[in-house]
């Protein structure tokens, strides 16, 4: 599969030309860069071509800090030099005396041995084989890295909001079959029905408009299709958000509470977070690093401790 087959235009989900330099909506004629052979498939990179049709190319205030967020933390990894010690951009998971789901063990080796655990208990025992899977929110790479060292699936996609992260995931990770694109979870450009498994963690809670998000897992996803999907939030809204997920068709097949194993990871992490995230407090954000890393005492891990938040695993499934 070249990047022309698999993205679609996010405006209008028609086929896309691929100029190398850019690509072009067969339908819409809306151009999208290329960059490092990247597609950067956002609206607000098509802004301005077409000033009077009916196109929403704002990004919120929000959204912008998002990445402007990630792309600090980026630059934060690589000025301290753990560029290859960070994978993940998780919280991780600890084991605890709370069931666990995890098919295969977390290799002796492993760098980042919390974060290879969560996502191994986030997919418990879907087997990828042969499936064509997408990963919204990836990051820098390290689940769709973990996925691969067990499972062979036919094609696979990441998906981030953020430049700087999806570039990473491109230098080591890009194959024949696994192709990386900038893009948001609220207007995925891929097309309806096209992958059997989507995984989302620990991203979805950043997002606008998380019904939006909801919609396109619903639309993407194959009859039958699995979501993989494991948050942080607050109690009411992770319970009123997986009706929403239901009332769109999607049925509940696995629900796990998790947050004393990612309390017991944090408290075990962010020491050596901080080093690797020192510069993004050098650039003032402190008490957003703080929370990014889980540091014990930050806003999210007292809301976790607390029970207002808590941090679950779900797998839901496309009706067939
Ligand atoms: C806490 S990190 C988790 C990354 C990865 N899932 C992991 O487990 O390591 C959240 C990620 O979500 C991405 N993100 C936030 N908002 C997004 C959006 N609207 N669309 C796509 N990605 C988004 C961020 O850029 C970031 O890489």
């Amino acid at each position: 599969m070249t990047k022309n087959t698999i993205f679609k235009c996010p405006n209008c989900k028609n086929n896309l030309i691929d100029l190398v330099e850019q690509m072009t909506c067969i339908q819409c004629g809306l151009n999208y860069p290329v960059r490092d052979r990247i597609p950067i498939l956002l609206l607000e990179e098509a802004a301005g071509q077409y000033g009077d049709k009916n196109i929403d190319y704002t990004i919120t205030a929000h959204k912008q800090e998002v990445k402007d967020g990630y792309t600090n933390v980026a630059k934060s990894i690589e000025q301290s030099g753990m560029q290859d010690n960070v994978y993940f951009l998780n919280l991780g998971y600890a084991p605890d005396d709370n069931p666990q789901y995890a098919v295969h063990d977390v290799p002796l080796t492993a760098i980042n041995k919390n974060s290879v655990k969560l996502i191994l208990e986030t997919i418990g025992d879907y087997d990828f084989n042969g499936k064509d899977l997408l990963e919204v929110g990836c990051g820098r790479g390290g689940n769709i890295y973990t996925i691969h060292q067990y499972y062979e699936p036919r094609t696979t996609v990441g998906v981030d909001l953020c430049k700087a992260n999806v570039k990473y995931c491109d230098s080591y990770l890009s194959s024949h079959n696994i192709s990386f694109t900038v893009a948001d979870a609220e207007k995925l450009p891929l097309e309806d029905n096209s992958f059997d498994a989507i995984v989302n963690i620990e991203s979805s809670s950043a997002y606008t408009d998380i019904k939006s998000f909801y919609h396109n897992v619903n639309r993407i996803l194959r009859p039958g299709g699995f979501f993989l999907y494991a948050d942080v939030m607050e109690n009411s809204v992770f319970d009123s958000n997986i009706q929403y997920l239901k009332s769109l068709g999607m049925e509940q097949f696995r629900y796990t509470d998790i947050t004393t194993n990612v309390l017991l990871s944090c408290y075990q992490e962010y020491r050596k977070k901080i080093l690797a995230y020192k510069e993004v407090e050098e650039l003032g954000n402190k008490e957003d690093l703080e929370d990014f890393i889980g540091k014990p005492g930050s806003k999210i891990y007292n809301n976790m401790k607390s029970g207002r938040k808590s941090y679950r695993i779900y797998n839901l499934r496309k009706q067939q």
